[in-house]
């Protein structure tokens, strides 16, 4: 059980509240507004789930997890001790079916980043640099990927030139200084992510200052670990939790089937637990909100977005009065549904055992 906060009853503290851990694996999203608790609820969900040796992983863009567990983390920084390629994942196919897994990737970091798809034609031009690339048996990068491009309208089709000009101005940040370094595919020196994982893991994405690298970083390192988790086979228990705070960041409302869909939808069974922090419901999707079992809400200010916790967290407590119940909620207090108590519980977060992580 993770121990979480105190149930709020009539203006008072009562009983402890704890999480179930039997319902991880069908996900936990935590929302609020700005300020309202969410990365402090995450915090001491790590903490706990430390306590219990389930191994977690934090996509930290803000930098902040490391200073909260900083007593019980290890802190992932890419360029220094990961290092993460999009040309490194599928090593072990062909290289048709590779190249095209790797499109896929590139395709889905233009639409979370940009909301716009990689068009037919840039696509034609990739797949045609990487293929070139892997029969001359290097490795690509986006250097040479950039450059390939840049040869092949040069010396066969001249009218793709736009395309390779479009994929330049799309990668070109990944080639130069420290992200350069850290999508670099050093095969050698690059940890798994989740073997051998134990304790709280902080992948720290503040190294970058936009989000760029941040989303490519995050796609990249939540496929790695979708594959590995497949890999491993089924589980009855919990294999990892990945916690991903600014996950509407990664999330196309648009498309179906992102990699957050994907594990949210098919890696119950491999023993994933995810949990998806966003300051808004409404910017996760209906796929995810259908799929996650543990609602856990701070304050909601926005009207549309109380609709859809509604419409997701069925509570038998709250039915009618879940707008008042969200609206007037105080800084670290949260509403919570579960899967054992379908009834949702106004709940205070942490103990007096999680004041070195709330301040
Ligand atoms: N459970 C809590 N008990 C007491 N104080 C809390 C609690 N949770 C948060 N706070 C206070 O509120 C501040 C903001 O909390 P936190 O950073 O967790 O919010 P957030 O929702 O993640 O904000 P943001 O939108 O900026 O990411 C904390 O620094 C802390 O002082
Ligand atoms: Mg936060």
């Amino acid at each position: 059980m993770i121990k979480l906060g105190y149930v709020k009853e009539d203006g008072y503290f009562k009983e402890t509240f704890y999480l179930n851990t039997n319902f991880l694996t069908r996900h936990i999203c935590i929302f609020g507004t700005t300020g309202s608790g969410k990365s402090t609820t995450l915090s001491i969900i790590a903490y706990e789930l430390n306590k219990l040796g389930i191994p977690v992983i934090i996509f930290d863009r803000t930098g902040e997890y490391t200073s909260r567990l900083k007593k019980w983390s290890y802190t992932i920084i890419p360029g220094y001790n990961y290092y993460a390629s999009p040309f490194g994942i599928w090593h072990d196919l062909e290289i048709e079916e590779r190249v095209q897994n790797e499109i896929w990737l590139l395709n889905e970091y233009c639409r979370i980043t940009w909301n716009e798809q990689l068009s037919p034609l840039q696509i034609r031009l990739l797949t045609e640099s990487l293929l070139n690339i892997y029969r001359r048996g290097h490795n690509p990068n986006f250097d040479n990927i950039v450059k390939e491009c840049r040869k092949i309208i040069e010396h066969e089709l001249k009218i793709w030139y736009e395309s390779a000009e479009a994929i330049a101005s799309r990668f070109q940040i990944f080639t130069v200084g420290k992200f350069k370094k850290a999508f670099l595919d050093i095969s050698n020196s690059k940890p798994k992510l989740i073997s051998n994982l134990r304790g709280i893991n902080i992948l720290d994405l503040s190294v970058f200052e936009n989000d760029e690298p941040k989303n490519m970083l995050s796609l990249i390192a939540a496929t790695s670990i979708y594959l590995e988790i497949k890999r491993a086979g089924f589980s009855k228990k919990v294999r990892l939790v990945l916690a991903i705070d600014e996950a509407q960041n990664l999330i196309n409302k648009n498309e179906k089937y992102s990699i957050l869909e994907k594990m949210s939808m098919e890696l119950r069974k491999y023993g994933l637990s995810l949990i998806l922090v966003s300051p808004r419901p409404s910017n996760l999707s209906e796929n995810i909100l259908s799929n996650c079992g543990t609602f856990i809400s701070h304050q909601i200010l926005s009207s549309y977005d109380i609709d859809m916790i509604k419409k997701h967290a069925y509570s038998t407590n709250f039915k009618y009065s879940l707008e008042n119940v969200l609206y007037s909620l105080n800084c670290g207090e949260a509403f919570i549904r579960t899967l054992d108590e379908l009834e949702g519980r106004i709940i205070k977060i942490g103990t007096e055992e999680h004041e070195s992580i709330i301040h």
